[in-house]
């Protein structure tokens, strides 16, 4: 504002008028014009305020300006959403965050309650809220938003707001999406899950190298040994049959009666006689002996020869014949066999893991009163666009599998049998034809009762 020329301002009185007057009248003209310069002082003072006022107002407006545009920079650059209410749940300010998450613009956001933004299940959790924090913020509390795509959790802070004076106006929200962390933590589990997972895989194998190992040398230890016995228990029964030719060829010679009488007192006739089911029942034990020390290499000699393609059906079909053939007429075996299916591998080892499992599920059969085995061979296509898998499935209706040993069946010489019937050999060499296979195998126990064995191959 530019300043006005104080002369020119015109004087309220003419400039002539009075000059010819008394004395008296000059001196009322004097004390006019000192009251004239009075006001004009003042009009100039009241004017250079104004200028000042004004000056004042522009630098606070500018300032209030630069608060406004900083105040929403950082409400545009937050992602978290805020939402400010009045104390009943009115919504009277938000922040794009929220626009954008529901995709509705801000003007038709204000004046709506913001429980309108939440999925039901969370209504009465937020309409708490007014109450709750008269007393005590609220943290971290799981809301979810009806957001503009699909529903959003929210981990929600909520804060009470009061005005200058003090009063409780209204609250604050501010909500982090917690979506993608949960995503984040799940996929995290399930990373910490497999890596636990491959560890104990790792350890098995390094158990049951060792094992092997050890195995491998009792196995080569106890085969000579073993291999004389039998070849002497077979030259004995031969001898046997000799000796009791001879016998008989003096009795038939009429023998003196010294020699009748020694052959009562040393009981040679009984002898003879027990001697067979002697040499019966030790070449039975040496044929045992022998099986064990075979299953022990095999178990310790791990992969041996090419990999060939073959015809899985079948061999599980001559397996299951083998096991069951002239045995426990009474029990029912079903089966679910597609007409062929070829994969590739070892055909005497899958056959030998076949006979295993359907021998133990035999062995579980026998105190049952109508014992049933259920074989099913299907082709699975892997959930994660993976290799098609094979899975053959043998259920029975036996005992089934104590929990506590759903793990510990696949251990070397881990058995529930009798000494003498089972060596505990059997899961555990399966298991490791069927990893070496890249396949796997596991034990389970159906809900209607009795066991199940999943062997699972590469199809
Ligand atoms: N179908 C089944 N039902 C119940 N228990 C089973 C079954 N299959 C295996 N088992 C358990 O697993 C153990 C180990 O089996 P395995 O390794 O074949 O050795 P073995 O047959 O010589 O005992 C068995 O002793 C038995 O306790
Ligand atoms: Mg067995």
């Amino acid at each position: 504002m530019d300043k006005p020329e104080l002369d020119s301002h015109p004087s309220p009185i003419a400039p002539s008028a009075g000059r010819d007057r008394a004395r008296p009248g000059i001196d009322a003209d004097g004390r006019q014009d000192a009251l004239w310069i009075e006001v004009i002082r003042k009009m100039d003072e009241t004017y250079a305020d104004l200028v000042r006022y004004q000056v004042e107002l522009e630098e606070k407006n500018s300032a209030l300006e630069a608060a406004h545009q900083f105040i929403s920079s950082v409400l545009a650059s937050m992602t978290d959403v805020l939402i400010v209410c009045d104390i009943k749940g009115r919504i009277e300010e938000v922040n794009p965050a929220l626009e954008t998450l529901t995709g509705l613009p801000e003007e038709s956001l204000i004046g709506r309650p913001f429980q309108a933004l939440l999925t039901r299940e969370c209504l009465e959790l937020a309409s708490g809220f007014a109450e709750k924090i008269r007393n005590d913020a609220v943290h971290d509390c799981e809301l979810t938003l009806r957001a503009a795509r699909e529903e959003v959790p929210l981990a929600v802070n909520c804060t009470s707001r009061y005005d200058a004076r003090g009063r409780l106006v209204g609250m604050v929200l501010i909500g982090r999406p917690v979506g993608e962390l949960r995503r984040a933590y799940e996929a995290l589990n399930q990373a910490h899950y497999e890596l636990k997972q491959a560890q104990r895989q790792l350890i098995s194998a390094e158990k049951m190298a060792s094992l092997g190992r050890l195995v491998a040398g009792v196995a080569h230890e106890l085969n000579n040994p073993i291999s004389f016995v039998y070849g002497n228990v077979h030259a004995m029964g031969r001898y046997r049959k000799r000796l009791r030719t001879y016998c008989d060829a003096v009795d038939a010679s009429d023998p003196p009666e010294s020699l009748k009488a020694l052959k009562a007192e040393l009981r040679i006739e009984r002898l003879l006689d027990d001697l067979d089911p002697l040499i019966r029942g030790t070449l039975e034990g040496a044929e045992r002996v022998r099986d064990v020390v075979q299953d022990l290499r095999r178990f310790s000699s791990g992969q041996q020869g090419e990999r060939s393609r073959f015809d899985l059906v079948h061999v599980v079909e001559t397996a299951i014949h083998w096991v069951t053939k002239g045995k426990h007429p009474a029990v029912r075996v079903e089966l679910e066999l597609p007409e062929r299916l070829e994969i590739l591998g070892h055909a005497g080892q899958i056959h030998q893991v076949v006979m295993n499992l359907v021998q133990n599920a035999l062995d579980a059969l026998e105190e049952v009163a109508q014992p049933e085995i259920r074989i099913r061979l299907d082709v699975l296509q892997a959930a994660r666009s993976g290799p098609p898998v094979v899975r053959l499935t043998v259920d029975d209706n036996g005992p089934g599998i104590a929990e506590a040993d759903l793990l510990r069946v696949f251990d070397p010489f881990f058995t529930t049998k009798p000494v003498g019937q089972g060596t505990g050999l059997g899961l555990s060499i399966s298991y490791g034809i069927v990893t070496d296979h890249g396949g796997r195998l596991r034990a389970e126990n159906r809900a209607d009762g009795g066991a199940r064995l999943i062997m699972e191959l590469p199809a």
